[in-house]
């Protein structure tokens, strides 16, 4: 029996997604063909959501999300890649050129707290998208004024990640029992402050920008939980609760209107969509085909998702599962490594990134299954 805080499965996609670019330049007898010098994202946890609406302490060990900081070689990578240095969170300050920054806190919101205080919903954090935009730039500005050359060619030349964000800002809703009709009139103002972080980034010198979709939260074990209901009609063929899908198809589709708007506006940038929601969904639908077991979180309390608001992962009194590699849902809330893993590579890899991210980086890379 495996006792929980085991913080490797809980790992962020982010750290996924960067060891699968990393590992396909890696393998790719081109890699000068991946132009991104380093990697910046800014968001929650990626496929965190409702961390901090659940996790007080146990899953927070900030950020979540790390963002590899890869030296300017001229080459995404080399046979280090796979040593890719953990970098330390921006809070902990000014770790530059030693390795790395990270923006992305685990319970991020794209909305500032008084977002939520205005329509009633309890939010401990504040670190909205904003918060760490600022961020950004006080790094840039440190970096500029220790005259670093080429410091702005490294932007240029950087992939930034702007999300996943927003899920949080639903969750903190629905787990108070907003209705979907009042969520839905979030979208709006979560996708403004997406677009506007997105072009305020782009005018700070930013070329490539990857900005990912929610992920199917009515597949998870939280959600199934919390909105459990004998009417078999909310249920897709998954077992997935069909209301929250189609909220997060509905807000993916209007974050890609948005992003057709800014490459219309700014053509010399390339924006990709993250598909996760796709990504993620033949997990679900066919879950043996991976190995998983269905819809069970691994690490919680009881219930027909194994999860109990009450006693979560990371409670003394919580056991995981043996093998998590056999589950999709980690703690309910957040995926396993082995879904993360899958997820990233169906991203990178495509065809689930708009435009396929392959097109823009290693076109010349051999996609062998990226060994870590
Ligand atoms: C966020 O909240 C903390 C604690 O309440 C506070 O100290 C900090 O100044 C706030 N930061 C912003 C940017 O609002
Ligand atoms: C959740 O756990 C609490 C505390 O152990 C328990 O009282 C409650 O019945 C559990 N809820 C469900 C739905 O199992």
């Amino acid at each position: 029996m495996r006792f929980v805080r085991e913080e490797a499965w809980i790992r962020n996609l982010v750290v996924f997604l960067m060891i699968t670019c990393f590992s396909f330049s890696s393998s790719s007898s081109k890699s000068e063909s991946c132009p991104y010098s380093s990697i910046f994202s800014f968001g929650d946890s990626l496929a965190d959501t409702g961390n901090l609406y659940l996790s007080p302490n146990y899953c927070f060990f900030p950020p979540y999300g790390q963002t590899f900081f890869h030296h300017v070689s001229g080459r995404c990578s080399d046979a280090d890649s796979l040593g890719i240095p953990w970098v330390k969170p921006y809070l902990e300050k000014k770790n530059i050129g030693g390795g790395g920054t990270n923006f992305a806190v685990a319970g991020g919101t794209a909305m500032e707290s008084s977002f939520f205080e205005e329509r009633g919903i309890p939010v401990k954090t504040n670190y909205s998208l904003s918060v760490q935009l600022n961020w950004f730039k006080e790094l840039l500005s440190t970096i500029y004024h220790s005259s670093s050359p080429g410091w702005d060619e490294d932007v240029k030349k950087s992939l930034f990640l702007v999300g996943e964000i927003g899920g949080n800002d639903f969750n903190h809703a629905f787990m108070i029992g907003k209705s979907a009709v009042e969520v839905r009139t979030y979208v709006p103002h979560v996708i403004n402050a997406i677009s506007s972080i997105t072009k305020e980034l782009i005018g700070l010198g930013a070329r490539t920008l990857m900005v990912p979709g929610n992920l199917p939260i009515g597949c998870s074990a939280m959600y199934l939980t919390v909105y459990e209901t004998k009417d078999e009609n909310e249920y897709d063929e998954s077992g997935c609760l069909k209301w929250l899908n189609e909220f997060a198809e509905y807000y993916n589709h209007e974050l890609q209107i948005e992003l057709d708007k800014i490459r219309e506006l700014h053509p010399h940038a390339n924006i990709i969509f993250a598909d996760y929601y796709n990504a993620a969904l033949p997990l679900y639908r066919d879950p043996t085909k991976f190995g998983f077991s269905g819809l069970k979180a691994c690490c919680g309390m009881g219930g027909p998702y194994n999860f109990n608001a009450s006693v979560r992962c990371g409670d003394p009194s919580v056991i995981a599962c043996d093998d998590p590699s056999k589950y999709i849902g980690w703690d309910g809330i957040h995926l396993t490594e082995a879904a993360y893993k899958l997820i990233a590579q169906a991203v990178i890899k495509g065809p689930y990134s708009l435009p396929p991210f392959s097109s823009l980086c290693l076109t010349n890379a051999n996609f062998g299954y990226f060994n870590i």
